[in-house]
């Protein structure tokens, strides 16, 4: 991709000469600091102010969403789904601010700029298969500013506890609101964790300790994650942070879209870790319609960006010595 043209073009001012080579120069330093992260996301485009604004496909729709209210710099929006003759809703409280390239620096913001379509069909994925977390501990990992997939498993799938989380503390703060809205604390904890910490934690100890803010649990028997794959430098640690909390007879479900090497690359590191993986593509006939139908029909539908591919990693049984 040639995101650092990409971003000279829209935003060089055009002004006198020395000005915009001056900010030309700037553009390109964010341009390769934010090429890295933003790798994947083309269709972001940086606006007159430096705003991410326009993305080109955003939902498969499979949950209808309906504009409630207005709060600061977020929004309410009731999230519905009728699914095989059963009504699903959940409150959904979303960061609608518009994040500049300076704050997409910072540590990740990526959770903070839309509910991705990979976090859209992992939430569907367990809502038709409810079993997969009933009476199960589930962990959500980079599950952004609403973590969809765990919230809504906490809300119908009988799970035994669901622990929701981020890396970016702002989303976790948002989490929160969205879990206290839905009456759901008892049974949900939020808290903020990054792969780098919670991997180098469960390296160090067996015992699976974690941040100052987060003592994970030794194992869980669920972890999900939606669309994380891509951040090259933090790969091993979400694999290793996988690996230390998931369940020797546990499952995690990755969803996330190719994004050019990067799921192969996540799916080999974590095979090299001692997984077994498994890719599906048509993992429900819904989504798989609604994916040949875009194909079909919307020009700027990109599989390779937007449709989520389901990578299911479990471990290898211990043969016991003998
Ligand atoms: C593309 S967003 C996906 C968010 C959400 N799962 C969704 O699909 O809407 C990637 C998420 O990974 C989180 N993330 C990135 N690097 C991380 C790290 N090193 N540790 C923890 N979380 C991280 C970001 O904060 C962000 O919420």
């Amino acid at each position: 991709m040639t995101s650092e043209l990409l971003y000279e073009s829209s935003a060089a001012p055009r002004s006198e000469d020395g000005e915009r080579k001056v900010a030309q120069k700037r553009w390109r330093l964010l341009a390769r600091a934010l090429t890295r992260s933003l790798n994947f996301f083309e269709d972001e485009v940086l606006g007159k102010n430096e705003e991410i604004s326009a993305r080109r496909f955003t939902t498969f729709d499979l949950l209808h969403q309906v504009h409630l209210e207005n709060e600061d710099e977020c929004t309410w929006w009731l999230y519905t789904g009728l699914l095989e003759g059963e009504l699903y809703e959940v409150l959904v409280r979303r960061i609608s601010k518009c994040f500049t390239a300076n704050e997409l620096i910072g540590f990740n913001n990526t959770g903070n700029v839309c509910v991705w379509p990979s976090e859209e069909c992992l939430a569907y994925y367990l809502l038709k298969n409810p079993e997969i977390c009933r009476r199960r501990k589930v962990l959500e990992l980079g599950g952004g500013m609403s973590c969809l997939a765990g919230v809504l498993a906490a809300k119908y799938c009988e799970p035994s506890s669901v622990t929701l989380t981020d890396g970016n503390a702002r989303s976790v703060e948002n989490v929160r609101c969205i879990v206290e809205r839905n009456g759901m604390a008892g049974l949900t904890r939020c808290a903020v964790v990054q792969w780098a910490r919670a991997a180098k934690a469960l390296r160090q100890s067996s015992t699976a300790a974690c941040s100052q803010e987060f003592n994970g649990e030794a194992s869980y028997e669920v972890i999900l994650c939606a669309d994380c794959l891509f951040f090259d430098e933090a790969r091993l640690d979400l694999v290793d942070t996988i690996n230390g909390w998931l369940a020797d007879d546990g499952v995690a479900l990755v969803m996330a879209p190719r994004r050019g090497t990067t799921f192969r690359e996540f799916a080999e590191a974590a095979v090299q870790r001692g997984f077994i993986a498994r890719q599906v593509e048509s993992y429900d006939t819904e989504v798989w319609s609604r994916h040949l139908d875009l194909l079909a029909t919307n020009r700027d539908y990109c599989p390779d960006i937007h449709f989520p591919v389901l990578l299911e990693l479990t471990k290898q049984k211990k043969i016991p010595p003998g």
